[in-house]
């Protein structure tokens, strides 16, 4: 008896990429980042993966047919930022893709990468604790299947003002060193295994806005730091 084959459908998506700037004859994003943005991509699990460098644009990634009509794939670029006159990726989104595959590490090797969003997908392992050295601004990883402890390495990233870990398999206590992240508006850390008790350090996060840690296993009573949270506008 021949074993039965599960077909996988998928197809090819081709995508417009928002532009911020037009591009001129004379530039296009460095081939080097185009490159390390092909890693980055398959270390996610994308297969087919097609990115333009002249036009900034995501040109294909295969994915499974069953994605939700929220889908988005979006790389931005900015040409006018950097000492060179190459255009550099600032903000990448791949959200709703069902990718496969771990966070990349080799974003590190984007230097004016800001801005990431991989909401649910299926990525699985931990936050690489390379990403310490970027200066990103926002990191989403909204509903995946990361687990693990949150990396320390993560307070390291003071450009910070938004993380969204919510909907994954982290265990473990939060980190104190993530009360070095001053510039934090939003630390979004629910539905997750999280225990222990807030660290005493976020204290110092004054310009939080939106807190939510519910659906955790964490103890301990809603310490007072938090009336010193003077922006707080969603517990
Ligand atoms: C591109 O980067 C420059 C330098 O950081 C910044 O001033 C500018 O606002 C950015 N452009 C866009 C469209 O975000
Ligand atoms: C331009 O930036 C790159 C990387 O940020 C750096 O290695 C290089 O030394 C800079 N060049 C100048 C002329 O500032
Ligand atoms: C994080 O910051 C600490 C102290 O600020 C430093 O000692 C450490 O080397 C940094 N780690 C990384 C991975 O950059
Ligand atoms: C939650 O924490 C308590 C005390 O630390 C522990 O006994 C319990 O097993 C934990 N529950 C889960 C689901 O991890």
């Amino acid at each position: 008896m021949l074993p039965l084959k599960r077909a996988v459908l998928s197809w090819i998506l081709a995508v417009n990429c928002f532009m911020l700037l037009s591009l001129g004859d004379s530039t296009r994003v460095a081939q080097e980042e185009v490159d390390i943005m092909e890693q980055i991509a398959t270390t996610m699990g994308a297969t087919h993966w097609k990115f333009n460098g002249e036009s900034c644009q995501i040109e294909a990634v295969r994915v499974t047919t069953d994605l939700p009509s929220w889908f988005e794939t979006d790389v931005v670029c900015n040409c006018s930022i950097g000492n060179d006159t190459a255009c550099h990726i600032v903000a990448i989104t791949l959200k709703g893709i069902n990718l496969p595959g771990v966070l990349p590490p080799e974003l590190v090797k984007l230097p004016y990468i800001q801005k990431v969003d991989f909401a649910y997908n299926y990525l699985s392992g931990s936050i690489p604790t390379e990403w310490a050295s970027t200066q990103l601004n926002s990191i989403s990883v909204l509903v995946n299947r990361l687990s693990g402890v949150i990396p320390k390495e993560l307070g390291n990233i003071t450009s910070l003002t938004y993380i969204n870990l919510e909907g994954n398999r982290f265990s473990g206590i939060i980190p104190d060193e993530l009360g070095k992240l001053i510039n934090l508006k939003a630390l979004i850390l629910s539905s997750n295994q999280l225990e222990g008790e807030l660290p005493v350090s976020l204290s110092g996060l004054v310009n939080l806005a939106d807190f939510r840690i519910s659906d955790n296993n964490l103890s301990g009573p809603i310490p007072d730091f938090i009336e010193k949270w003077k922006q707080l506008t969603k517990l």
